[in-house]
């Protein structure tokens, strides 16, 4: 049975885009097929953070909108073979998402991961498919992330969790914003299903489209959350 889970970044910069590509390399890493299907249009980012941004010919508007077959607009990724990524219309294109979960349901991956923006048309999928909102432990990210719970529960979405992306303990207690990740965890409101350390290595692989080969503490956690994904129950630490 695929499963759906569309990734919605509590403010600009909190890593949506780098846990649905994170997440995307560690599925496929557990032998289940892929799909990554980058929503944001007019800033694609999943393309070149998984390799393929010299290849697209079509992506999802071409194949929301019948201008492609469905497949015409999936690349597979330089991660692994069972990886692929349906990249943003480079323009605007508004759908309904009756349109787009009626395209999503002759696909036949084990896991669709989507990158969303809180204020594109994630809410109308998130109603049918899991939520996951990414957000950092700064006062700022945190109420975003609370707003758009907040949003997805009035769009009645289901199965709402949460990750803290871009952790650095020794900042997170010397800042003084918060005394415990407790206290971000219920103003958040939501329920937590990781947490992945800050790694700039793993960003630079990701800006430049390159494998990553270090097994590093974010790889590690990226692991352990597509694990849950997975449908596995692993405990969060
Ligand atoms: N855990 C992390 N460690 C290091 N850099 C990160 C981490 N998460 C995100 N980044 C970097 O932060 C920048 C913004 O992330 P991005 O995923 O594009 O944010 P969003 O999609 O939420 O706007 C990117 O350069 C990305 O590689
Ligand atoms: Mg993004």
């Amino acid at each position: 049975m695929k499963k759906v889970t569309v990734i919605i970044s509590a403010k600009g910069g909190a890593g949506g885009s780098f846990l649905t590509a994170g997440l995307g390399m560690a599925l496929a890493k557990r032998e289940k097929s892929v799909l990554v299907i980058d929503c944001v249009s007019g800033m694609r980012s999943i393309d070149f953070m998984l390799g393929i941004s010299d290849k697209i010919v079509f992506d999802l508007g071409d194949a929301l909108t019948r201008n492609c077959n469905t497949e015409n607009a999936v690349y597979q990724s330089v991660f692994s073979d069972i990886l692929y990524v349906m990249p943003a219309p480079q323009e605007n294109t508004p759908v309904s998402p009756d349109v787009f979960k009626n395209m999503l349901e002759t696909l036949g991956y084990d896991h669709i991961l989507i990158d969303c923006h809180a204020n594109d048309f994630a809410y109308g999928l998130s109603r049918h498919f899991q939520t996951v909102i990414a957000a950092e432990t700064e006062p700022l990210s945190v109420r975003c992330g609370n707003r758009v719970l907040l949003e997805c529960k009035k769009n009645r979405c289901r199965d709402i969790r949460f990750v803290i992306n871009r952790f650095n303990e020794k900042e997170f207690f010397d800042s003084g914003f918060f005394n415990d990740l407790d206290e971000v965890i219920d103003q958040i409101g939501a329920r937590l299903l990781g947490i992945v350390p800050r790694d700039n290595e793993l960003s630079f692989a990701f800006q430049k489209g390159q494998p990553v080969k270090n097994k590093s503490k974010a790889v590690f956690a990226l692991d352990r959350i597509a694990a849950r994904l997975d449908g596995i129950d692993i405990p969060l630490f």
